[in-house]
């Protein structure tokens, strides 16, 4: 049986994208305005032939009364008025866009479809700047109202996406000016309408007969907006409110279920209320990145009672306990709602100091985003007995001479060191325009790292007993990539199962007695003749299966091949 919630929010989404796409169309036609009226009529006429045509045009008002219904059940079942400053202002502009755009569907949609009037840019142009300067400035806020509505509804969406984090300047220079283009567009099509009135008396006849405008229309025009704004809208909107607040107090008076947090903390709730509504509702921190939307796992929660009678985890839910490998008594706040009394304690509460500090933020590149990445892993063999017959001074020397090379081949080949782990390096090759070319650099990486060795070990012939010897494990997939640790020791790393392959794959060339091993998938992924890599299979710890590699005794023989 299809989970409700994930029902609902494909919907929302589903719905959200036509209309965020019918929107952005529309405000790039007003746009047009700027060039002059003319302009905007061209546009216009490819803006209607794609909206307007019968299977879109069904698909867009199927979108608005979808999204309107999410919109309001989403509302309904809220438990707590507690919200963020950006819901507040979601949810507020979501309540009066209707107010605004019963007025505007009245002439345009009830005006084009059943009136037979033609709703062109000539004609709404002219009614509202040359006949209504109230009209101007709904128009205004509607659009305002539905931009504003429509950003942050994408900006959830998308906030962890990479492209979307990694264009951020892009992202803003779109959000803001977008509407600031159609609304100059409008402004300017107003001021040339009233120029061209003023010149010509017939301009405004001719534009009202054109449009095919007489006073019967006008007045049921006037009637259906009336009807819509100050009939239909005030009577959902105290039907909603009515209903919200009746079962506000319904559910109020049967707060007899406890969520009981680690200070002691308890607080009262109703029965299908989230562990996150009831913090919200106890006024205490709790970490909710993606508002609620299970989407970021900052709301995990640990429970310490009994979680036998638990209510088993929707599919929103499901998906990140799979993927992440929860342990059972771990889950999302904002997907688990309580049945029976539940102590829980939330795994990430930060202060507001510490939400500053702690650089794990979702308003830049700082939010972790999941990115498909190539990792190496350096280790130097037998280096514990060099460092243990060597003067202090001479193991620095010989260290810094191996880090140097190493770096040096990691940036040649446009990767980027990681970090420093004793004496093994982390490497990261993150081209997210071209994976198949990362895996090929990091390849071509790890042979010059092995060439350095080779001279360093030249070098150092007369100085230490056996040769040096390397370990280079690479993998690549999927990774969490952000900015982590604490205030001014934060930087950007990669976690998650590719960097422990990766680790693990370095650490088994000791095994092999090779000094490189790499996943065959990065081998496939790399696009590079690599017959003289040997086909095996390895046990990765903590994997059922055995995972195939491709194995190279001296990563240098790759320099040979590194132009094919
Ligand atoms: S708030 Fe993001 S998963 Fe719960």
């Amino acid at each position: 049986m299809p989970d409700i919630n994930l029902t609902i929010r494909y919907l929302r989404i589903f719905s959200g994208m036509i209309l965020f796409v019918y929107v952005v169309t529309h405000l790039a036609n007003h746009s047009l305005g700027i060039i002059s009226l003319s302009a905007m009529e061209a546009g216009r006429v490819i803006f209607l032939n794609f909206w307007r045509s019968t299977a879109i045009a069904y698909t867009l008002y199927g979108a608005l009364i979808v999204h309107l219904i999410v919109g309001i059940y989403a509302l309904c079942v809220r438990k707590t008025t507690k919200l963020s400053f950006k819901e507040w202002v979601r949810n507020i502009s979501a309540v009066l866009i209707p107010f605004f755009l019963a007025s505007h569907l009245a002439m345009t949609l009830y005006g084009s479809r059943v009136l037979n009037l033609s709703d062109n840019y000539h004609f709404m142009i002219v009614v509202t700047w040359v006949f209504d300067p109230v009209g101007v400035a709904g128009l205004t806020v509607m659009l305002i109202l539905v931009w504003v509505h429509a950003a942050i509804g994408i900006h959830g969406l998308l906030q962890f996406r990479q492209f979307y984090i990694y264009n951020r300047r892009l992202v803003l220079a779109f959000y803001w000016l977008f509407p600031t283009l159609a609304l100059l567009g409008y402004y300017s099509a107003g001021m040339e309408a009233k120029g061209k009135a003023s010149l010509n008396a017939d301009f405004i006849l001719e534009t009202l007969v054109n449009s095919r405008y007489s006073d019967e229309i006008g007045k049921e025009i006037l009637r259906m907006s009336n009807l819509g704004q100050f009939q239909i809208f005030p009577l959902v909107l105290i039907s909603i409110l009515s209903f919200y607040f009746a079962r506000f107090l319904w559910t109020r008076s049967r707060r007899d279920l406890r969520v009981t947090y680690p200070n002691g903390k308890v607080t009262s709730v109703s029965k299908g209320t989230s562990i996150l509504e009831a913090s919200q509702q106890a006024g205490l921190s709790h970490e909710s990145v993606c508002g609620g939307r299970g989407r970021c796992t900052t709301c995990r929660i640990k429970v310490l009672s009994d979680i036998t009678d638990l209510p088993p985890p929707n599919q929103i839910e499901k998906r990140v306990i799979d993927r992440l490998k929860f342990d059972e008594n771990v889950r999302l706040a904002c997907q688990l709602r309580i049945k029976k009394d539940i102590k829980v304690v939330p795994l990430i509460s930060l202060s507001k100091q510490e939400t500053g500090n702690i650089r794990f933020q979702t308003q830049s590149r700082m939010a972790g985003t999941e990115s498909r990445i190539v990792v190496l892993f350096t280790d130097l063999r037998g280096f514990t007995q060099l460092s243990d017959s060597k003067l202090p001074y001479d193991v620095v020397y010989i260290l810094n001479k191996y880090f140097r090379f190493v770096v040096q081949a990691i940036e040649a080949n446009k990767g980027k060191v990681d970090k420093f782990i004793g004496d093994g390096v982390m490497a990261i090759f993150n081209d997210q325009n071209d994976l198949s070319e990362a895996c090929k650099n990091s390849i071509n990486a790890a042979a010059d790292i092995s060439k350095g060795l080779e001279k360093l070990n030249i070098e150092l012939q007369s100085e230490i007993e056996n040769e040096l010897r390397i370990g280079i494990g690479i993998h690549m997939g999927n990774a969490i990539v952000g900015q982590m640790g604490y205030g001014k020791t934060s930087s950007e790393t990669a976690i998650g199962d590719t960097v422990n392959v990766a680790s693990r794959l370095e650490q088994l060339t000791k095994e092999h007695k090779c000094e490189l091993i790499i996943s065959k998938a990065l081998g496939d992924a790399a696009k590079v003749k690599l017959e003289h890599f040997t086909k095996t299979s390895v046990n990765i710890r903590g994997k059922k299966d055995l995972m195939k590699a491709l194995i190279l005794e001296k990563a240098s023989d790759h320099a040979i091949y590194k132009t094919q």
